[in-house]
C-alpha cells in the first residue's frame, strides 16, 4: 500500500541530501542519507513503512513508547511512572547562518507534553551536517531522561564496514575494523574525564564493501562533539537497515528535568562521501578547520617543551638554557611543563602540590615573569602548563576543601597518579578552575600558550554539591569544563589553549570548540606514532595534532629512531621538540636546525592543505600521506619506511593524489644532501606524479622522506 506522507524536509549540502518525511501518523522518518537528490519531493509518495510489524527502523527520533521496539533515541520516565513517549510532527523552520542551514524540526508528545526539537545545521560547501536534540518537559512535573542521543540516522546498503578506535594510555586511536551484523554494537565511555583515552566518540563506515578504501566507494562518518561519557551504538534490524545513535552516555545519568525545562545534546557531526575514507576525512578536516575547532587552521608555533627533557627537575637555570636552544634552533615557544608550582607541598613528583598554584620558590625564586620575559626576549612565545581540574591529596587545596573532591560519600577515595578529581559540577568550582587560569595568565604579562592537562579518570563518583541529584554528576561535570573554558575565550580569546590527556584522553569535537590543539599522545615514539597520528587524521585534521621529537630511547616505547625520522614524522603536525636539547650531538643540532627551517616554508600546507593518505601503516611496511593546498598549486609528502625492504624492490612507488593533473610541479626533496629520489630538482606534471613513477628509494627501516611540490 503506497502511503502518501504529510511533510517532507529535505536537509541538503553541495553533495549529500538528509530527507526526512513525516507519515500519516505523523511519525517522522528518515527516508535517505546520501547523494543528493534534485527532486526531493518524489520521497513524498515513498512507501517507508509499508510493514506494520517492523515499522521502527526508519524512524528519525524514535523514542520509548507506541510501536517502538528497538534502541531508542530518546527514553523518558515520567512523574507517575510511565514510560511511553508517541512524538508526532508538528511544523519545522530553515533558517541560514555563515554558510550553513539551520533547518529545525518540532516533535510533540499531546498526551505528555514533551516537546523535542531536532536541530539539523548543514554546512553545504563542507558536506557536513550537525545534528542535536532540544527537549523540553511541557508538562507540570519533573520528567526523568533515561536515554537522550543527539541523533539517530538510518543508513541503507547491503553491507556496513565500521572502523573504530581503541587504545589505552600512550597508545590511543589504534584501529579496530569490523563488517556490523544483525543486533547492536556498542562503543562507550565511562570513564568520565579523559573519555577518549581508550575509544573516541568517532567512527567511519564503508557502505556495500568487506574492505576499507582510501579513495573509493560511499563512506559514512560520525563523530561526537562531547568530552565526557559517551555512547556510540549501530543496530542492524530485521529489516537489514542500519541505526546509528550518538549521544552522552546514560550510564548512571538519568537526567531530571523539570517543568518547562530543556535539555540541549551535544553535537552530532555527520558526513558523507562517494571517495573513500580519504573524502569523508577531508570533508571533516576542512569543516573543522572553519567551524569545529578553535581558530582552527591557524598556524600555531613550534616549540620546544620541558616535560621529557626535564621532568619535575629544573631550576629557573635549567630552563633559560633550553630557552637559549629552543632559540639557536629556530623553535618558536618555550612551555614549562608540570612541576612549577607549589611550596608547602613542592612539586617534585606527581604526588604532591596538584591544587597549589603558587610558583614553587626554591625552583624558579625569580617567578615566571622572569622566565617568560626571557623567553620573550629571545624571540620566543611562552607557554605554561596547568592540571586545574585536579587535586593531590598533599595539598594545601585538599585541606581547604575537602569538600570539592569527587567522592562518594562514607568511602575512601581511590586515587590515580596520587591525585583526586575536583567536582567541575559545582560552580564554585568551576570558579576556582576559572580562576587558575586567570590566576597563571597573569604570571606574566605575556603568557601566549597553556597546556590544560588532565591526568585521571573519574572513580567512585558523587558530589557533595549535587546532593540527591548525583544523577546529573557526568552530564554536568563536562557542561562545568565548557562553562569554565567559555569563560576563558570571552576573557583570553587569542591565547592558544592545547588539550592534554595524559596525551590523547580528551580528544573530541566538544572540546575542540574551545581549544586550539590536542596533545596527540604520551607516546612520542616515532614508529608508533605513525599508528596513532594515521587514525587521528582520519577524523581530526593535521592542525590540531600536537607532535614532539624526543630522545632515545624512546621514554615510553624504549624504541630507537634515526633524528630525521622522529621531525619527519613530527612535522607531519604542528611540531615541537620535548628533550634536553643539550643531549644533541653538533650533528644532530644540524638536523634539527634544517628540519626546522623547512617546516616553516610548507607548514601551512599542514595547517590548511587537504590530507590524502597514500599509504597505511596498517596495511603495509610504509606511512604515506600528503597535504595539498586548496588552489592544488602546492603540496608536501611525507614518506616513511617502517620496516626494512628486500633491496632488490629498489624503491617505494606513490600515487599522488589532489594535484592537477595538468599542471607541472617541481619537486625538491627536504632536508637531505642526497635524494632519495632520481628525479628530485625536476618538474613533472601531476598527471605523471600521480601514476606511481614517484618512487623514492627509501628501503630501511625508519628511513624517511619530505618533499616539497611547488606548480611552475
Ligand atoms: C601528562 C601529559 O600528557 C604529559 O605531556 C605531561 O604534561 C605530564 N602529564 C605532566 O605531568
Amino acid at each position: 500500500m503506497l502511503v502518501a506522507a504529510l511533510a517532507l524536509i529535505a536537509v541538503e549540502t553541495d553533495n549529500t541530501s538528509l530527507i526526512m518525511v513525516s507519515d500519516q501518523e505523523g511519525v517522522l522518518r528518515t527516508a535517505h542519507y546520501g547523494e543528493r537528490i534534485s527532486d526531493p519531493s518524489e520521497f513524498l509518495a515513498a512507501d517507508l513503512f509499508s510493514d506494520p510489524y517492523s515499522e521502527s527502523h526508519t524512524r528519525s527520533y524514535p523514542s520509548v513508547g507506541g510501536t517502538f521496539i528497538n534502541q531508542p533515541a530518546l527514553h523518558v520516565k515520567y512523574a507517575d511512572g510511565t514510560h511511553n513517549t508517541e512524538l508526532v510532527y508538528k511544523g519545522h523552520s530553515v533558517t541560514s547562518s555563515d554558510g550553513a542551514t539551520v533547518t529545525s524540526i518540532d516533535l510533540l508528545d499531546s498526551v505528555t507534553s514533551l516537546e523535542v526539537r531536532l536541530v539539523f545545521t548543514a554546512y553545504e560547501k563542507e558536506n557536513v551536517i550537525l545534528e542535536h536534540a532540544e527537549i523540553r518537559n511541557g508538562g507540570k512535573k519533573e520528567i526523568q531522561l533515561l536515554d537522550y542521543a543527539s541523533s539517530s540516522m538510518t543508513i541503507e546498503a547491503g553491507k556496513y564496514l565500521l572502523t573504530h578506535f581503541y587504545g589505552g594510555w600512550a597508545t590511543e586511536m589504534n584501529i579496530d575494523r569490523e563488517i556490523l551484523t544483525h543486533d547492536t554494537k556498542v562503543i562507550e565511555s565511562r570513564r568520565g574525564t579523559q573519555a577518549t583515552q581508550c575509544n573516541n566518540p568517532s567512527f567511519l563506515l564503508s557502505l556495500d564493501t568487506d574492505s576499507f578504501s582510501e579513495n573509493d566507494g560511499e563512506v559514512v562518518a560520525g563523530a561526537l562533539a562531547w568530552s565526557g561519557n559517551f555512547r556510540l551504538s549501530f543496530e542492524i534490524d530485521e529489516s537489514g537497515r542500519l541505526r546509528v545513535l550518538g549521544g552522552i552516555n546514560p550510564f548512571a545519568s538519568s537526567y531530571p528535568l523539570a517543568s518547562g525545562a530543556t535539555f540541549v545534546t551535544p553535537d552530532m557531526i555527520w558526513t558523507r562521501s562517494p571517495e573513500g575514507a580519504g573524502g569523508a576525512s577531508r570533508n571533516l578536516h576542512r569543516w573543522a578547520r572553519k567551524y569545529g575547532v578553535y581558530a582552527g587552521g591557524t598556524v600555531n608555533p613550534t616549540l620546544l617543551n620541558s616535560w621529557e627533557g626535564a621532568y619535575f627537575t629544573f631550576t629557573t637555570e635549567t630552563l633559560l638554557r633550553m630557552i637559549d636552544d629552543a632559540a639557536d634552533m629556530g623553535l618558536e615557544m618555550f612551555v614549562l611543563d608540570d612541576g612549577w608550582f607549589g611550596n608547602k607541598f613542592p612539586r617534585n613528583g606527581d604526588d604532591a602540590g596538584l591544587g597549589d598554584w603558587d610558583v614553587n620558590v626554591s625552583k624558579i625564586p625569580e617567578g615566571i615573569d622572569y622566565v617568560a620575559s626571557y623567553a620573550h626576549s629571545k624571540g620566543l612565545k611562552f607557554g605554561i602548563w596547568i592540571e586545574p581540574e585536579m587535586v593531590n591529596p598533599k595539598s594545601e587545596l585538599a585541606l581547604a576543601h575537602p569538600d570539592w573532591v569527587v567522592q562518594s560519600p562514607g568511602r575512601e577515595i581511590p586515587t590515580a597518579r596520587n591525585q583526586w578529581v575536583l567536582d567541575l559540577s559545582n560552580p564554585a568550582v568551576q570558579d576556582f578552575v576559572f580562576g587558575i587560569f586567570d590566576k597563571t595568565m597573569s604570571l606574566a604579562p605575556s603568557i601566549d600558550y597553556i597546556k590544560w592537562d588532565c591526568n585521571r579518570t573519574v572513580a567512585s563518583f558523587g558530589s557533595k554539591y549535587l546532593k540527591k541529584n548525583q544523577d546529573r554528576f557526568y552530564v554536568d561535570y563536562c557542561e562545568g569544563i565548557y562553562n569554565v573554558m567559555r569563560r576563558i575565550r570571552e576573557k583570553y580569546p587569542s591565547v592558544i589553549v592545547q588539550c592534554c590527556s595524559s596525551g590523547g584522553g580528551r580528544v573530541d569535537y566538544g572540546a575542540l570548540r574551545w581549544f586550539n590543539e590536542i596533545w596527540t599522545s604520551d607516546d612520542t615514539d616515532a614508529f608508533q606514532r605513525a599508528y596513532i597520528q594515521y587514525a587521528t587524521n582520519l577524523i581530526y585534521p593535521a592542525c590540531v595534532m600536537g607532535s614532539h621529537v624526543s630522545a632515545v630511547p624512546n621514554h615510553q616505547s624504549g624504541n630507537v629512531t634515526p633524528l630525521k625520522f622522529r621531525f619527519d614524522m613530527a612535522c607531519s603536525g604542528r611540531l615541537g621538540m620535548e628533550l634536553q636539547p643539550k643531549t644533541l650531538t653538533p650533528e644532530e643540532r644540524a638536523v634539527a636546525e634544517r628540519c626546522i627551517a623547512s617546516y616553516k616554508e610548507y607548514r601551512d600546507l599542514v595547517f590548511r592543505g587537504d590530507v590524502y593518505r597514500l599509504a597505511s601503516p596498517y596495511e603495509g611496511d610504509y606511512y604515506s600521506l600528503m597535504y595539498v593546498s586548496e588552489d592544488r598549486s602546492r603540496a608536501v609528502v611525507f614518506d616513511y619506511c617502517l620496516r626494512y625492504q628486500n633491496r632488490a624492490v629498489g624503491s617505494h612507488p606513490l600515487k599522488l593524489r589532489g594535484l592537477d593533473p595538468s599542471r607541472k610541479y617541481r619537486v625538491r626533496e627536504l632536508n637531505v644532501d642526497r635524494s632519495s629520489w632520481w628525479g628530485d630538482g625536476g618538474a613533472y606534471s601531476g598527471e605523471f606524479l600521480s601514476s606511481g613513477a614517484f618512487a623514492p628509494s627509501l628501503l630501511t627501516t625508519y628511513s624517511s622522506g619530505v618533499f616539497y611540490l611547488e606548480a611552475l
